[in-house]
């Protein structure tokens, strides 16, 4: 079945009440795009990072260099003033990072509305299997990006890059059309998939192929082109091909070769998420990358040398820089 391509019009339901929670980089290029569509979502601060519930003001610049403000209202879930608030949310958007996903939902669960729906977007795999058991029916829908955002302070973003979006209803019950319409319309370069697993296999092979490397050689995306990665970036892919096969999910060999490539010549001046992680001594998502193809690799008895030097160097440089 082909994609459902950006600009649907059919409505069969009220327009629906989105909030996202993780408004990093990725969350705030959203919020505008989904402002910009006519209906600003709320923001749901995590405890730590803010302090007040109150209108902020955030700055965007586009592709083009376009500036532009937009006021957010931004809430902190466990105030009482946000209880109201959390329970006419429709739609969540998770955009914190792979390992905080648990984390952040497990006390905001029980504070929405039993209808509302979730939509995870982060690198790597995993956090949709280890969400099951909180979930009690709820929607779960899975999705991936290749947009690229750069936060450039607290509330300030620029986009960086205008990847495709693709979406899909992992578990629990299908989102409305008139949601559907709505992050498609609001979202450039996005699609409805038919099967969302094999999307985020090939995005994980990307991040898997390029994250770590950056991050080990303190180098930009684009780096890697340089004939002495090559060899490293084949052996990482042809586990990754493997791993996922074992898994039911065949990945074509030359193309997802060129996928990657494609990737580190198109973001060949960004620095990556890991890059950016290691240099702020931040947490790295490298469990949810590398880590995720270890632990389903080992449950299949495939063996992953170069996934585990990989991990290894990584983990090591993670100790080091915290
Ligand atoms: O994590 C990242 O940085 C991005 O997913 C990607 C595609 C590697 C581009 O920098």
């Amino acid at each position: 079945m082909s994609p459902q391509i950006s600009s649907v019009n059919q409505t069969d339901s009220p327009q629906p009440s989105i909030a996202i929670v993780g408004a990093g980089a990725i969350g705030q290029l959203l919020f505008h795009q989904l402002a910009s569509a006519g209906q600003a979502p709320l923001l749901i601060g995590r405890q730590q990072a803010s302090t007040d519930n109150r209108p902020t003001l955030l700055q965007f610049t586009d592709l083009k260099g376009v500036p532009s403000t937009r006021t957010a209202q931004v809430i902190i879930p466990n105030s009482d003033e946000a209880q109201a608030d959390l329970k006419h949310i429709t739609l969540l958007i998770v955009c914190v990072k792979a390992y905080q996903v648990i984390e952040t939902l497990k006390p905001l669960l029980p504070r929405l509305n039993r209808e509302c729906q979730l939509l995870l977007l982060h690198n790597g795999m995993g956090p949709h299997l280890a969400l099951a058991p909180y979930l009690n029916g709820r929607t779960l829908c899975l999705g991936t990006t290749s947009q690229g955002a750069l936060k450039q302070q607290r509330w300030q973003v620029r986009q960086t890059g205008a990847g495709l979006t693709q979406l899909e209803l992992f578990s629990g019950p299908k989102l409305t059309q008139t949601t559907k319409t709505h992050l498609l319309n609001a979202i450039p370069n996005s699609q409805w998939c038919s099967d969302i697993i094999p999307m985020l296999w090939q995005k994980l092979a990307v991040n898997i192929a390029i994250n770590p490397l950056t991050a080990i050689y303190q180098c930009r995306n684009g780096a890697l082109a340089a004939p002495q990665y090559r060899h490293t970036i084949l052996g990482l892919l042809d586990e990754v091909i493997l791993v996922a096969q074992a898994e039911q999910v065949p990945l074509a060999r030359e193309p997802l070769i060129t996928r990657v490539f494609d990737v580190i010549h198109l973001t060949a001046n960004n620095f990556s998420s890991m890059y950016q992680d290691i240099a702020h001594r931040r947490p790295t998502e490298i469990d949810a990358i590398t880590g995720y193809l270890i632990q389903r690799a080992a449950t299949h008895g495939i063996p992953t040398p170069h996934n585990q030097a990989i991990y290894q160097q990584l983990t090591t440089l993670e100790q080091r820089s915290n």
